[in-house]
């Protein structure tokens, strides 16, 4: 299935902005599940990639990041980079916002980060680049550190059914309708020798279905959690 260019991307979210946090319908619940599995009380450095508006980023950091935890969130719109900056400015000395070009490739260190957060993000990349994207989340993140996405998924029921079908339908006339994003399954990207799965739902408010995963990293055979 076509999908967006990285320009064509970042030329709708430039377009779209604060519209993003409309779409509160279908993510509110998704992103509730994301939260309560993500262990974040005991995250220190989380980095976010496709940051939108940086709600989630500003939520995440008001009520369930510990005072010591930074945040690293990065997007390739200007629109959404600016966005993000403001609301994130209360928080200098913890948070840094960057503007990517849109490649996978990550600025970052290896083994440098502990939460790998990207929500409804993967739905609009390229299966090439969703591979990418989770090889450098890998990179990035420490053994045991969580990969926690949220993302379209493929509907169960038949209210689910039609309402994906309608979205699958007007993304086949024009992906940029629905801002580029299709119902994908994440799971699928999940590879074995890297992730440990810990936690998987689908859940489908409004009729429109999200699957939200979260895996530990596993780096030379190992977690953190081995001996759990
Ligand atoms: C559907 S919005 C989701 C925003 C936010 N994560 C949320 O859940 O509200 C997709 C976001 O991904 C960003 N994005 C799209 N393609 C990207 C890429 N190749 N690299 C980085 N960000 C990208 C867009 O600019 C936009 O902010």
């Amino acid at each position: 299935m076509r999908t967006l260019s990285h320009a064509q991307a970042k030329r709708f979210y430039d377009r779209f902005g604060t519209r993003q946090d409309r779409s509160t319908l279908y993510e509110e619940r998704p992103l509730e599940l994301l939260i309560e599995n993500a262990e974040l009380g005991e995250a220190t450095a989380v980095f976010e990639f496709g940051c939108g508006t940086g709600r989630l980023a500003e939520r995440l950091l008001c009520d369930h990041l510990s005072e010591q935890t930074t945040y690293t969130a990065v997007d390739v719109s200007d629109t959404m980079f600016g966005l993000t900056r403001e609301r994130l400015a209360q928080w200098p000395s913890r948070t840094e916002v960057y503007l990517t070009t849109g490649e996978m490739d990550l600025e970052v260190d290896d083994s440098s980060f502990d939460r790998f957060i990207c929500t409804y993000v993967c739905d609009l990349l390229s299966t090439n680049d969703i591979h990418k994207l989770l090889e450098e989340a890998h990179r990035i993140l420490r053994p045991g550190g969580l990969l926690c996405l949220a993302s379209l998924t493929a509907a169960h029921g038949f209210g689910a059914k039609l309402a994906t079908g309608l979205w699958r339908l007007t993304y086949l006339i024009s992906p940029a309708l629905v801002g580029g994003c299709r119902p994908i399954r994440l799971w699928r990207y999940i590879y074995a020798d890297y992730w440990e799965a810990r936690f998987r739902r689908v859940v489908c408010p409004g009729g429109l279905c999200s699957e939200i995963l979260v895996a530990s990293c596993i780096k030379d055979g190992e977690t953190l959690y081995e001996d759990r």
